[in-house]
């Protein structure tokens, strides 16, 4: 008995193993791979340095619902409504990029490279563009085939930090993790939909959150007039640099971020949260004096998330075009032939 448990519990490894994430998963099925993802967030990056917030946001979005599997990437059709089209996703940005790299990918080796790992490499060539660290990224995810807006229960920008943590812990990431990763938001761009009620209604008291650094509150209520905000029209909404204490808000930059947090100037209530609990303001306050230990840290928990519910092996598939599952994508051709 106690021999037959053994065998099965090798097998088990073995199977594990045999089907987990690994560096340079296309080495030999298609070598240029992260050669050619770097290329073309480099060329977008070029003309828009917004680029890298973009596909790290896109990248926790998909990440967060199903696992990184891509399904964020997928198309609403007639008969299903994709995850992109739920309220919280509808700023998502830089689907452009994703699609540029897949056309050049398929052109170099067919069918090989999921959209998954598009996504998770693109971001990861966006941090570094953006100040981050290159840090290796395992990769041979496959793509997942659903994407429905019903399964959309992002976290909100308003719950507390006790909440974020809870939500982080359902897919295995910690505090750490949390406030670590919301260093992201030291880049990119924030609707004022998103935090209208710090500016206005905080906590149903008709007044601003007290807790907003008063120069910047008078900016903010400059760029975010009550009648200029719509959630239900969020794409149209007024938008503000996520991070108000540097002067460089496409820079990866956790110590401007940090010191900001620390000082009442977080954008989000949510960011600004961090200040008030324990664990997480000390850990903001490390980072504010070591940029480095940021940049390690951050390198280490984009790895975790991007190691999220993977699809491996066998799993899923490899769509040849990442807004379509590939019964979708056959279909269309064989109607258009
Ligand atoms: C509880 C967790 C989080 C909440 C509530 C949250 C919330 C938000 C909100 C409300 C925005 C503004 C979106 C817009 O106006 O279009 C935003 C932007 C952003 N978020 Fe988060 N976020 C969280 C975690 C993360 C994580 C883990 C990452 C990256 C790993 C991330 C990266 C970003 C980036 C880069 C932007 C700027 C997007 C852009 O420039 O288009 N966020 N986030």
């Amino acid at each position: 008995m106690a021999i037959l448990s053994l065998v099965l519990l090798l097998l088990a490894h073995i199977i594990t193993t045999s089907f987990s994430l690994q560096i340079h998963f296309y080495s030999k099925s298609c070598p240029r791979a992260e050669i050619i993802v770097k290329q073309v967030v480099q060329k977008h990056f070029q003309q828009d340095p917004s680029v890298p917030s973009g596909l790290l946001r896109l990248q926790f979005h998909d990440c967060f619902v199903r696992g990184c599997d891509g399904s964020i990437l997928l198309d609403s059709d007639g008969h299903n409504v994709a995850e992109k089209n739920a309220p919280p996703n509808l700023t998502l940005r830089t689907f452009d990029v994703i699609d540029d790299i897949k056309a050049e990918l398929e052109k170099e080796c067919r069918g090989v490279v999921s959209c998954a790992d598009i996504l998770a490499l693109a971001t990861r060539d966006g941090v570094k563009l953006s100040g981050g660290a290159a840090y290796a990224l395992p990769t041979g995810r496959r793509d997942g085939v659903v994407s429905n807006v019903a399964d959309v229960h992002l976290p909100s920008p308003m719950i507390s930090v006790a909440e974020a943590v809870a939500a982080f812990l359902s897919i295995n990431l910690d505090i750490v993790d949390l406030t670590t990763l919301l260093g992201a938001h030291s880049i990119g761009l924030c609707h004022c939909g998103f935090f209208m009620d710090r500016l206005y209604n905080h906590k149903g008291t008709g007044l601003p959150d007290p807790s907003i650094d008063p120069t910047l509150l008078t900016t903010l209520l400059k760029k975010c007039p009550p009648h200029a905000v719509t959630l239900q029209n969020i794409t149209q909404d007024s938008s503000v640099f996520m991070n108000q204490a540097t002067t460089t808000p496409f820079l990866l930059d956790g110590s401007s971020f940090y010191h900001g947090v620390l000082n009442g100037m977080a954008v989000l209530q949510l960011d600004q949260e961090l200040a008030f609990t324990d664990l997480t303001n000390k850990l903001a306050a490390r980072f504010v004096n070591s940029p480095k230990l940021f940049r390690k840290q951050f390198s280490k928990s984009m790895v975790k998330l991007g190691n999220v519910g993977v699809l491996t092996g066998e799993e899923g598939e490899v769509r040849l075009n990442c807004r379509r599952v590939n019964s979708a994508t056959s279909s269309n051709s064989s109607t258009k032939v």
